[in-house]
């Protein structure tokens, strides 16, 4: 299938940076510019419709998630969610929050604040060499009665290194522990299903695999723990009857809205809504499907060049669509400058480099980067 009228930067860049920010599909561009013209000519006249497409969002990153629509709050980035967690739920001295101890620092800075009530931190090596076959286990074991919280991200994002989150569900849902997954490496990338996983929060901003704009995040919190996950933050629009700004008693919204305190990011909404639309339409199978091809080239291409140490994680199971490596014959930094002034997009993470080719590009084009990335290896 030919994407490239959706993204056209696809054939004027090489982009390997979806891990980062990725590009707009065109519908996201023509949603934001309709809108902002909107806004020139009459304003919020036509507030109604805002509220719909809204609505349309939250039950697209619901579908993406296999969640219904009201469990979904449209906050502004992951960071957020997941300090929605750590200040919504009530802790005592001695619990224990247990996480990886390679996550990026949004999902632990949130948990390291609890220390002040007295939370312990466990962080484990999930990447050391003895858990290379059983990464889940060394988090399951580090959990004990005390545990309150799991929290991982699904995808991490310096090496794409993936966790079996259905273990990892069941085990906390059998022993009443609570499990937190920020997805923002892997909504987008590949499918989801809260349900399955039994996942009771999930946290993901749009700039990455979900093609969206930064600032638009959305917030996944299960019904069932909603009763327990108290809003942190206050304001009109979370509140049962939002418009009937008389009242003088609120009740906070019985459906993730209860995380939404005020106007939402309309803008933010209106692009993400239409990235979200081009990645249903696609349908997160076959997304997925092409983006690990693309990931499976370069892995390929890469490991048959001399300079160049392809470095993903050892089983197939734990990988996805990012692929790092490190030149063997010049510098990080140097390969890195140089691929920027060829055309290719990618980032410096570790002592290396990480690519992120998505679901739309052409394999031709994915090769001829991968091409070019060798030849930079080895000047
Ligand atoms: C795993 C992970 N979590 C969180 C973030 C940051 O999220 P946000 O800026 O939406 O708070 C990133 C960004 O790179 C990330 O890779």
């Amino acid at each position: 299938m030919d994407f490239s009228h959706q993204f056209p930067s696809s054939e004027r860049l090489h982009y390997l940076n979806h891990a980062a920010i990725s590009p707009w599909p065109r519908a996201s561009a023509d949603a934001v510019q309709q809108f902002a013209e909107e806004n020139a000519l009459q304003g919020g006249l036509d507030y109604a419709r805002w509220m719909g497409t809204e609505q349309r969002c939250r039950e697209r990153y619901a579908a993406l998630l296999n969640a219904a629509a009201e469990d979904i709050a449209l906050v502004k980035n992951t960071s957020e969610g997941l300090s929605f967690i750590a200040n919504g739920l009530s802790w005592q001295a001695g619990d224990n929050v247990v996480l990886p101890d390679c996550e990026f620092p949004s999902n632990w800075l949130a948990w390291d604040a609890l220390r002040r009530h007295g939370v312990e931190l466990r962080q484990v090596a999930i990447q050391s060499p003895q858990h290379v076959e059983q990464p889940e286990q060394a988090l399951l074991d580090a959990c004990d009665e005390h545990t309150r919280l799991l929290a991982v991200s699904a995808v991490q994002y310096r090496d794409g290194f993936r966790l079996d989150l259905g273990t990892l569900g069941r085990f906390c849902q059998q022993h009443d522990i609570l499990f937190s997954v920020d997805a923002i490496q892997q909504l987008g990338m590949l499918p989801l299903d809260v349900q399955a996983c039994h996942i009771d929060f999930v946290s993901a901003d749009a700039h990455k695999w979900l093609l969206g704009p930064e600032g638009q995040a959305v917030f996944y919190c299960a019904p069932a723990q909603r009763p327990r996950l108290q809003p942190s933050q206050y304001g009109w629009k979370q509140y049962e009857e939002p418009f009937d700004f008389d009242r003088q008693h609120w009740q906070p919204s019985s459906t993730g809205k209860r995380y939404e305190p005020g106007s939402p990011n309309s803008l933010g909404i209106c692009a993400a809504d239409a990235a979200l639309g081009v990645l249903l339409e696609v349908g997160m199978d076959e997304v997925a499907r092409l983006a690990m091809a693309n990931a499976e080239l370069l892995r390929t291409r890469l490991a048959a060049c001399a300079g160049v140490a392809v470095s993903t994680p050892a089983l197939p199971r734990q990988r996805t669509a990012i692929v790092n490596f490190r030149p063997l014959q010049r510098s990080a930094d140097e390969v890195y400058r140089h691929l920027l002034q060829q055309g290719i997009f990618c980032a410096q993470r570790g002592q290396g480099i990480r690519l992120s080719a998505h679901f739309y590009q052409r394999p031709e084009r994915i090769a001829e980067a991968a091409e070019l990335i060798c030849a930079a290896c080895k000047h």
